[in-house]
């Protein structure tokens, strides 16, 4: 079993992972079911850039999470499904169900002509249906596109059409808390604009009224009646594309991160396994939602490739109350619980008061996700949920790096609070200084990059691989860069202190302020915009705009309100600003870049040292800002 159990054997996992990678995971890649074997390792070049792994290897990913575990855990639970209102019952899905459950939706998007390399995209709830379209998109080589229920119609529509998706899989409604979304609604709205949808399933969730199109709408309970059970899993090459997942960046439009099937179901595997120690039987629960890259892979892909019983979770932390987390916890009995750092502090503000309900012992591991975590939340995190006794494991990675890189491995790696501490065996971090330079030792700062390929690293971007390589390849020669800052101490531990680029991340949802500054520019009176990240005690950070208007007879607060709900329309709620100040003008350099560290300083509150204003085109515009400032 690919499973590290002391720290002597990581040091030497990792020693053996660096002097002959190939022959490292070669080793991993083993204990899958391949239809056929690669012929070669690895193929790599990050100028171009171009990562190959497993070269020629066949296989289906599905097989590996679902066939494979059929003779022995046929009858094990592969899925608890928690539904958002505690009153409807749980759902349990054993593996046999699973396996039935995802070949009869194969068979359904196949009876709507879906085949291998056509782009699927998925627009839901968190219901087990979800995870069964995703799986059954892998099991006939379509490359799922899954859209975070949260997004827009707009923010949909734009990722429909970027990746020319031709099926929609959607749901009537959605429950999240008190509230209700009609998903439905907001995909018909998506569709007008989209030429390339010849179908839309529609899940049955809420059963609120929707309009349903003739020859394009149908319903997932009708069309599952109509198929059998049996799907045989296409075979797919190890380079295949898996799945595209958007994500923002500094500039430009949400990128699609495209990542392949071998070496990313190797490295979901492997990392799932080592940084939760994994054990049979375990039950484990991860709270993030599938339309991020936590939920692809350590919800669906990590977990059900090692056979483990995974939670989806329909709800909120807050609802019905602030126990919801825990009540679960204690129902299942949870021994491995992964969540992001905005909800433990959302959850720390309610005091511990809440918490005398819940025993919590069958917690074994914490895990945090997706923004730094700070020393006291880290520390309320240890203290009053893991009761001392709990490893925490801070796992640094992203979306294109499609697993864990840099975490502790749970009670094997001494811990430090705000750490993700060590890297995975396989994976070669490094610090460069801003010339691109590899700053050496410990006891450092600089530009976190990686010099070397994992299995599941980006691929491409689909459609702009030129992008790929720009974005990622291009700031530093012959490395990988990932846009974080990072600092390694004098143990050699690593601990990532936030973006370096103009990427906020705002309750651990990656945001771009060009994303923002486009959703606010549609508001008919808005001239200019430029928004910021500030600290923010419970989303870690927030969104910050400073707006240039049109002289107008509209009260202030009126166009907050609307240039709110602009934001809500073009991108999603997670987009709109916490604080919006109207100015007279930006602080700008002669040639017209807006200086944004300034901006980022007032917003913080740091009015004491500007830094250099010197190519200030007008000064005094700083000084009108920040008589205004929130
Ligand atoms: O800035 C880092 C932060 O989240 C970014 C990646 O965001 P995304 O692609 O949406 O993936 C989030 C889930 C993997 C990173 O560039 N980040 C993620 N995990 C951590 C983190 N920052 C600090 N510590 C972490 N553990």
């Amino acid at each position: 079993m690919n499973k590290i159990s002391s720290i002597s054997e990581y040091n030497e996992e990792y020693q053996k992972s660096i002097e002959n990678p190939e022959q490292f995971w070669q080793d991993k890649a083993s204990t899958f079911k391949w239809r056929s074997k690669w012929n070669k390792v690895l193929s790599w070049d990050f100028n171009t850039p171009k990562v190959e792994w497993f070269i020629g290897g066949k296989l289906n990913i599905t097989e590996n999470c679902l066939d494979r575990h059929l003779e022995l855990k046929s009858d094990k639970i592969a899925i608890i499904w928690e539904p958002n209102n505690p009153e409807e019952a749980t759902i349990k899905i054993t593996y046999k169900e699973l396996y039935k459950r995802v070949s009869t939706f194969s068979n359904v998007l196949k009876s709507h002509g879906a085949k291998k390399g056509d782009r699927i995209c998925l627009y839901m709830p968190m219901v087990p249906e979800l995870a069964i379209a995703t799986l059954a998109c892998a099991r006939i080589g379509a490359v799922h596109s899954v859209v975070f229920a949260g997004f827009s119609a707009k923010a949909l529509a734009e990722r429909i059409d970027d990746a020319k998706c031709n099926i929609l899989i959607t749901s009537d409604g959605l429950f999240r808390g008190d509230k209700e979304l009609c998903l439905k609604a907001i995909a018909d709205t998506a569709l007008n604009n989209c030429n390339s949808i010849k179908s839309c399933i529609v899940l049955k969730r809420t059963g609120e009224k929707v309009t349903m199109l003739e020859n394009r709408d149908y319903w997932w309970h009708e069309e599952i009646l109509k198929v059998n059970d049996s799907c045989s899993a296409e075979i797919m090459d190890s380079e295949d594309p898996l799945f595209i997942l958007y994500t923002s960046g500094s500039t430009g439009k949400p990128k699609g991160v495209q990542h392949h099937c071998g070496g990313y179901m190797v490295y979901a595997e492997y990392s799932f396994r080592n940084v939760f120690q994994y054990e049979e039987n375990d039950i484990y629960w991860c709270t993030a939602d599938i339309g991020w890259i936590t939920g692809h892979s350590y919800i669906i892909y990590g977990p059900l490739l090692a056979g483990a019983t995974t939670i989806m979770f329909e709800g909120i932390p807050t609802y019905p109350d602030a126990g919801r987390f825990w009540d679960i916890c204690d129902k299942h009995q949870v021994n491995i619980f992964y969540t992001a750092p905005t909800a433990i502090r959302a959850l720390q503000a309610y005091g511990t008061k809440v918490l005398k309900k819940y025993s919590l012992n069958s917690l074994k591991t914490l895990g945090s996700v997706g923004e730094p975590i700070n020393e006291e939340a880290w520390q309320w995190y240890h203290k009053n949920i893991g009761k001392e006794k709990c490893a925490i494991v801070d796992t640094w990675w992203q979306t294109e790096t499609g697993g864990i890189l840099i975490s502790p491995l749970a009670h094997i790696t001494k811990t430090k609070p705000t750490f993700a501490t060590l890297p995975l065996p396989g994976i070669q971090p490094c610090l460069v200084n801003s010339e691109g330079i590899e700053i050496k030792g410990n006891g450092v700062q600089g530009n976190l990059c990686l010099k070397f390929p994992w299995p599941s690293m980006i691929r491409t971007i689909y459609g702009d691989h030129k992008r790929c390589k720009e974005v990622y390849f291009s700031t530093y020669k012959g490395m990988y860069f990932t846009g974080d800052g990072c600092k390694r101490d004098e143990d050699g531990l690593y601990r990532i202190t936030g973006r370096v680029d103009d990427v906020i991340n705002v309750s651990g949802h990656r945001i771009g302020t060009a994303e923002v500054e486009n959703g606010i520019n549609e508001h008919p009176l808005v001239i200019e915009s430029a928004v910021v990240g500030f600290p923010h005690p419970i989303k870690g950070q927030g969104i910050y705009a400073y707006i240039i208007l049109e002289n107008s007879s509209i009260s202030e607060d009126k166009l907050v309100t609307e240039i709110l709900e602009t934001v809500k329309n073009e991108i999603g709620s997670i987009a709109k600003p916490d604080k919006i100040q109207f100015v007279g003008g930006l602080p700008k350099t002669r040639s017209g870049k807006i200086m944004r560290r300034i901006l980022r300083k007032i917003a913080e509150g740091s009015l004491s040292n500007m830094g250099d204003t010197s190519t200030l085109l007008d000064p005094l515009v700083v000084d009108q800002i920040i008589k205004n400032s929130k």
